[in-house]
C-alpha cells in the first residue's frame, strides 16, 4: 500500500496497522460466504474480482442477482477482467467496459417472467 494511504487511513499498533477508528464507524468487516449467506444491503460499491470465474453459470447469476439486490440505487459493481454480467447485463449500466465497472439500474432486467 502506498505510504500516503497508510499514514492517512491507518494507525500504527504494536502488531501492525489498524484502520483509523473514526473510519471504522463507517465500515463493516465481516466474513461472508457469497454462495450461502444472505446478501448485505444498502451497499454503495461492491468489488468482486476473480471469484465468479471459479463458479458455474447458475451460481454466478445468483451471486450477481444478490449483488444487484444489495446495492443502493446507482451503486457500483466492479468485476474481474474475465468476468461478465451474463443475464444480469440489462440490470446494470456499463460505466467502463475495459475495467468492468458497472452501475446498478433501478429495475432488475434479464429475468423477465
Ligand atoms: C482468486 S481469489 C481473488 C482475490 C482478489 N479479489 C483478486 O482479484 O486478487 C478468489 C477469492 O474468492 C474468495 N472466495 C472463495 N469462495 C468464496 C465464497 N463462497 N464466498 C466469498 N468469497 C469466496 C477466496 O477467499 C479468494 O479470496
Amino acid at each position: 500500500m502506498p505510504s500516503e494511504f497508510l499514514y492517512k487511513y491507518f494507525t500504527p499498533t504494536s502488531q501492525g496497522y489498524r484502520v483509523r477508528s473514526d473510519l471504522q464507524e463507517h465500515l463493516l468487516f465481516a466474513v461472508q460466504n457469497l454462495l450461502e449467506d444472505p446478501p448485505f444491503i444498502r451497499i454503495d460499491l461492491i468489488s468482486c474480482r476473480n471469484f465468479l470465474i471459479y463458479i458455474d453459470g447458475e451460481a454466478q447469476q445468483q451471486v450477481l442477482s444478490n449483488f444487484h439486490f444489495g446495492l443502493n440505487p446507482a451503486g457500483y459493481l466492479l468485476l474481474g477482467q474475465s468476468e461478465h454480467l451474463g443475464s444480469l447485463q440489462s440490470a446494470f449500466a456499463t460505466v467502463d467496459r475495459r475495467w468492468k465497472i458497472y452501475k446498478k439500474r433501478d429495475d432488475l432486467g434479464g429475468s423477465s417472467t
